[in-house]
């Protein structure tokens, strides 16, 4: 036992050594502190202290991309370039000193639509790694059916009601925010796209128990083509990744899906999870009973801190330790 014990001492202290020596060494070789930054020994020995936390925080490596955003770039920038961040990310995992077996992408509202838009782009390109496992958090995943349950039943609640969130769509898909009206009628599409998807986006798809608080069915209104012709738009997979081809959907990584009762995108993730389940693809899904869309910003806000955030950083932390 006292053998054991002072083994793993002993590796543990050449690990630290080890750790300690490499941020102390990459002082000297790899960081620049410019002239024009005052107190450059503070700097030093601050950020060695900072690396030395991040490696034994967590021994991850994060990337956080620095897409270009609305209200500046509109669909599809924001997309691509996630995908070319990512697909060079993947080119240089080595450089990175990052497992290709467990590279995870993760994104909350329209960063979580975007999230699995780029996995799957990725799904035919077998020259890269493949992607371990996809986060979903109240992620915006279709732009037709603005009259799904829970767009009905949220559509006041903050932080994103009703026409907030028309208001988003109109300004990322560079549509005129006017067609509202038509848009809550669902005269922007005709009867032949919904028939279509119904298959994906009809209620029957969302269990009963989330159709009690204030739904009522509304068939959609004859089109109206001028609606139609700058909206269509909403139709493409990169920005509506609940439609895009069972043959896709159906090679997606393990998934995990985080929804919030009282947030209009709600039944965005009931119907993805349903689509993924259906075509056999792992899905772990974790719903916050008391969670608002955007909740999870306020971890770290204290005074507007809702305990739902940590419970959902919980969960997402239990899911990458499974993998
Ligand atoms: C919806 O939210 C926006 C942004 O918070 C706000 O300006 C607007 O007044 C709200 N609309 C309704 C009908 O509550």
């Amino acid at each position: 036992m006292w053998v054991l014990a002072l083994i793993f001492l002993a590796a543990a202290c050449v690990f630290s050594l080890g750790v300690t020596l490499w941020v102390i060494c990459s002082q000297f070789f790899v960081v620049h502190i410019p002239a024009a930054v005052g107190h450059p020994v503070k700097l030093r020995v601050l950020h060695c202290i900072f690396q030395l936390l991040v490696t034994w925080e967590s021994d991850s490596v994060v990337l956080a991309v620095g897409y270009r955003q609305l209200p500046k770039h509109k669909f599809p920038v924001p997309v691509r370039d996630c995908l070319v961040a990512t697909i060079h990310f993947l080119k240089s995992l080595d450089a990175y000193g990052v497992d290709p077996a467990r590279v995870v992408v993760c994104g909350d509202s329209l960063g979580g639509g975007i999230t699995t838009v780029v996995c799957q782009k990725l799904v035919d390109r077998p020259d890269l790694p493949r992607i371990r496992a996809q986060i979903l958090i109240y992620a915006s995943l279709q732009a037709l059916d603005l009259q799904t349950p829970s767009f009905q039943q949220n559509k006041n609640i903050p932080l994103l009601n009703w026409s907030f969130g028309c208001y988003c769509f109109s300004q990322y898909l560079d549509f005129s925010s006017s067609w509202q009206e038509v848009i809550m009628k669902g005269a922007h599409l005709p009867a032949k796209v919904w028939e279509k998807y119904r298959k994906w986006l009809g209620p029957e798809n969302i269990p009963e128990r989330f159709k009690k608080r204030g739904y009522r069915p509304m068939p959609p209104e004859p089109v109206n083509e001028a609606a139609y012709l700058e909206v269509s738009v909403v139709l493409d997979v990169m920005c509506s990744p609940l439609i895009a081809e069972d043959d896709v959907v159906s090679q997606l990584p393990e998934t995990c899906i985080v929804s919030c009762e009282y947030d209009v995108l709600r039944d965005d993730s009931l119907l993805y999870k349903k689509r993924l389940e259906d075509l056999g693809v792992p899905v772990t899904w974790r719903h916050m009973k008391d969670g608002f869309h955007g909740v999870l910003s306020t971890i770290d806000m204290s005074f507007f801190h809702f305990p739902c955030s940590t419970r959902i950083l919980n969960a997402l932390v239990h899911f990458m330790k499974g993998l």
